[in-house]
C-alpha cells in the first residue's frame, strides 16, 4: 500500500473515532464514576429483572415443584420464561415478565389481564422452588386458582414501586416508562433535571444530598422500602419474622442515637456496592464508639476486640428457612434467651 493511501485511511480512522466520541452520550457515570460502575450490579440495582437478563434462571433452565395436586414447572429457553401450572389434565402456561428479586424470586404474572404473584418461588438457598413466602395458605381449588395470589392495584403499584423506578405514575403501573430494579434517579430524586443542567452547561441543579440526612433520616429513608420503625410498630409485626425489617430492629438497639452518624446506615452500607460480607470490615464501625472507656461514652467488651457483629448481630433464620437475615438489634445475645421482638 502507497504511504499516502496509508496516511489517508489513517485519518479517516481517527476522525470517525473521534466523532464517535463526540456522540458519546452523556451519563451519570460521565461525572460519577464510582458509583455508576458498581450500582445496577447491586441486588438493589437487580431488584426487578426483565426477560433476557436474568442469571439464576438461565442457570436453572428447568424448575419443577408439586404443591398438592398441581405440578409448577419454570423452563428458560433463550431468556424467555415460561411459568406452567398442570393439574394432571389441563395445563395453563404464562410468560414470566417480571422477576422480582435479584437471588430468591418471584414472579408477577399476568393471566386475563389480570396480575398475580406466583405461588413457588425459586430459593437459592433451596437450589429450587418452594411455596412463596405468605401463600403457604392458600391451597388452591382450581388451576386458576394455583396460579398464585391475585394482586390488587394497591399490590402491584407497590411491589413495583419497591423493586423498580418509573414504574408507578399518579398511583398507577406505567409499563411505559419502567425502569428495572433501583437506578440513580429512584433515590436520587430530579437527578434528571441535574442531568440536563449539566448537559447543556446551564446553571448546575444538584440532587438533594443524601449525605446531610440525619441517621433517623436515613432510617426512614431506607425504611420506605425497608419498613420503618413506626410502620412495624403500628402494625404490630411480632416474631423472629420482622428481623428483615433492619430500621426497626436498629433503633431497638442500646447501640441506636438518632442523631450520631457512626450508627447511621450509611455508616455500615454504601447502596452504590454490593453488601459487605467480611466480618473484619464492621469492627471499625463498632470501634468508632466501643474504644477506651474514657474516649467513647460507650463500654469495652470484655470478651473480644474483634469479629464484633459474630456475637452481637445474630444471622437469625427467618421463619419457613429460605432465608437467613443479619439481627440489627445489636446486643448481648444470651444463650437460651428468647428473639426480643
Ligand atoms: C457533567 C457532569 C455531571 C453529570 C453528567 C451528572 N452529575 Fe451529578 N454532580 C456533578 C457535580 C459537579 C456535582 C456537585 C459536586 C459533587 O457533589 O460531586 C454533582 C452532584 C450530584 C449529587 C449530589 C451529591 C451530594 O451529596 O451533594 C448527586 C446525588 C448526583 N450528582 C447524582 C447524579 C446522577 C444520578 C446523575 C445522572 C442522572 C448525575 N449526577 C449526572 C456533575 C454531574
Ligand atoms: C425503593 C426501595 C428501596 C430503598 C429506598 C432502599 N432499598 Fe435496599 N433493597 C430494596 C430491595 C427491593 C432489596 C432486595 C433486592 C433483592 O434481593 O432483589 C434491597 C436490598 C438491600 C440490601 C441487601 C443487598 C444484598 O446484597 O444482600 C441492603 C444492604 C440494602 N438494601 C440497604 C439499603 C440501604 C442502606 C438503604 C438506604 C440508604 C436502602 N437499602 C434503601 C429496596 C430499597
Ligand atoms: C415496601 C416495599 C416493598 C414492597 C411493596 C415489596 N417488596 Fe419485595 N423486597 C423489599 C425489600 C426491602 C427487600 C429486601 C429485604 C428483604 O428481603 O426483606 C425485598 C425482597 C424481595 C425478594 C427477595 C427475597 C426476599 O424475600 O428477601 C422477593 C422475591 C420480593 N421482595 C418479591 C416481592 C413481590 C413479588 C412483591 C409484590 C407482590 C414485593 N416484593 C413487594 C421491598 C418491597
Ligand atoms: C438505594 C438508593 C440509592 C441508589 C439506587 C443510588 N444512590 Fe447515590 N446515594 C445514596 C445515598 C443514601 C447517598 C448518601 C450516602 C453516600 O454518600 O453513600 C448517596 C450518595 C451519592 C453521591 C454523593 C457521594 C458523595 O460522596 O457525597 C453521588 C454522586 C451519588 N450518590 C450518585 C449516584 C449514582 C450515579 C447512582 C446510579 C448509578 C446512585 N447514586 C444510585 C443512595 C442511592
Ligand atoms: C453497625 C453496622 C450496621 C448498621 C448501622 C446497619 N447495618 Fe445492615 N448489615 C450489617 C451487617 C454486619 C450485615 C450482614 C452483612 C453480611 O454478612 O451479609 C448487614 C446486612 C444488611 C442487609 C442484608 C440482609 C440481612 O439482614 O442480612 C440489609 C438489607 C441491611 N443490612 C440494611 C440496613 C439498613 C436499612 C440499615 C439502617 C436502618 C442498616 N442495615 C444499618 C451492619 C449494619
Ligand atoms: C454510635 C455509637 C455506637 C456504635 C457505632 C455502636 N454502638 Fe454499641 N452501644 C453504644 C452505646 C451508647 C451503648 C449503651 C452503653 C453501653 O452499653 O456501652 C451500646 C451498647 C452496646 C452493647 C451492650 C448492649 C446490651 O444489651 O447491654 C453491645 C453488645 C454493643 N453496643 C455492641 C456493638 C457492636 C457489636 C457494634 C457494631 C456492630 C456497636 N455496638 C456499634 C454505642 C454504639
Ligand atoms: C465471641 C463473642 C464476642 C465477640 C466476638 C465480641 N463480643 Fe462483645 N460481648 C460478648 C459477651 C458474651 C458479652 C457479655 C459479657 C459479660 O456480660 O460478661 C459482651 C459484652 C459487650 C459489651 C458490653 C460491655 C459492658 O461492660 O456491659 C459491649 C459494648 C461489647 N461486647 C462490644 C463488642 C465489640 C465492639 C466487639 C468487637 C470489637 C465485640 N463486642 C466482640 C461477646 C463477644
Amino acid at each position: 500500500m502507497r504511504p499516502c493511501k496509508l496516511a489517508l485511511i489513517l485519518l479517516f480512522y481517527c476522525f470517525s473515532v473521534s466523532a464517535q466520541r463526540k456522540a458519546a452520550p452523556v451519563t451519570c457515570a460521565s461525572c460519577h464514576r464510582s458509583q455508576a460502575l458498581t450500582q445496577p450490579d447491586t441486588q438493589m440495582g437487580r431488584a426487578l429483572q426483565l426477560p433476557g437478563d436474568n442469571p439464576e434462571l438461565t442457570t436453572h433452565p428447568k424448575l419443577t415443584y408439586t404443591i398438592g395436586s398441581y405440578t409448577y414447572t419454570v423452563e428458560t429457553q433463550h431468556g424467555q420464561s415460561q411459568y406452567i401450572v398442570s393439574d394432571g389434565t389441563r395445563s395453563i402456561s404464562l410468560p414470566i415478565l417480571w422477576s422480582m428479586g435479584a437471588q430468591a424470586q418471584t414472579w408477577v404474572i399476568q393471566n386475563d389481564g389480570r396480575m398475580y404473584e406466583s405461588l413457588v418461588s425459586y430459593y437459592p438457598t433451596l437450589n429450587g422452588l418452594f411455596t412463596t413466602v405468605g401463600d403457604e395458605h392458600m391451597g388452591p381449588k382450581t388451576l386458576e386458582e394455583a396460579i398464585g395470589r391475585p394482586l390488587t392495584q394497591e399490590d402491584v403499584t407497590t411491589c413495583f414501586g419497591c423493586h423498580s423506578t418509573n414504574a408507578v405514575q399518579d398511583h398507577k403501573l406505567n409499563l411505559a416508562t419502567l425502569k428495572p430494579g433501583l437506578t440513580c434517579e429512584h433515590c436520587h430524586t430530579g437527578s434528571m433535571e441535574h442531568l440536563n443542567s449539566a448537559m447543556h452547561g446551564t446553571k448546575r441543579v444538584d440532587p438533594p444530598s443524601l449525605s446531610d440526612l440525619s441517621t433517623d433520616d436515613i432510617s426512614s429513608f431506607c425504611g420506605g422500602c425497608h419498613r420503618s420503625w413506626e410502620l412495624v410498630v403500628r402494625a404490630g409485626w411480632k416474631g423472629t419474622s420482622n428481623v428483615r425489617f433492619q430500621p426497626y430492629r436498629l433503633a431497638n438497639s442500646k447501640c441506636y442515637n438518632g442523631n450520631d452518624p457512626r450508627i447511621s446506615c450509611i455508616a455500615c452500607h454504601d447502596p452504590h456496592q454490593k453488601v459487605e460480607t467480611s466480618v473484619a470490615y464492621y469492627d471499625s464501625k463498632c470501634l468508632a464508639c466501643h474504644t477506651t472507656p474514657r474516649q467513647a461514652n460507650a463500654k469495652v467488651c470484655p470478651v473480644s476486640k474483634i469479629n464484633c457483629t459474630t456475637c452481637h448481630m445474630p444471622k437469625t433464620p427467618f421463619p419457613g428457612g429460605h432465608f437467613i437475615f443479619t439481627d440489627h438489634q445489636i446486643r448481648i445475645v444470651k444463650p437460651g434467651e428468647p428473639y426480643p421482638d
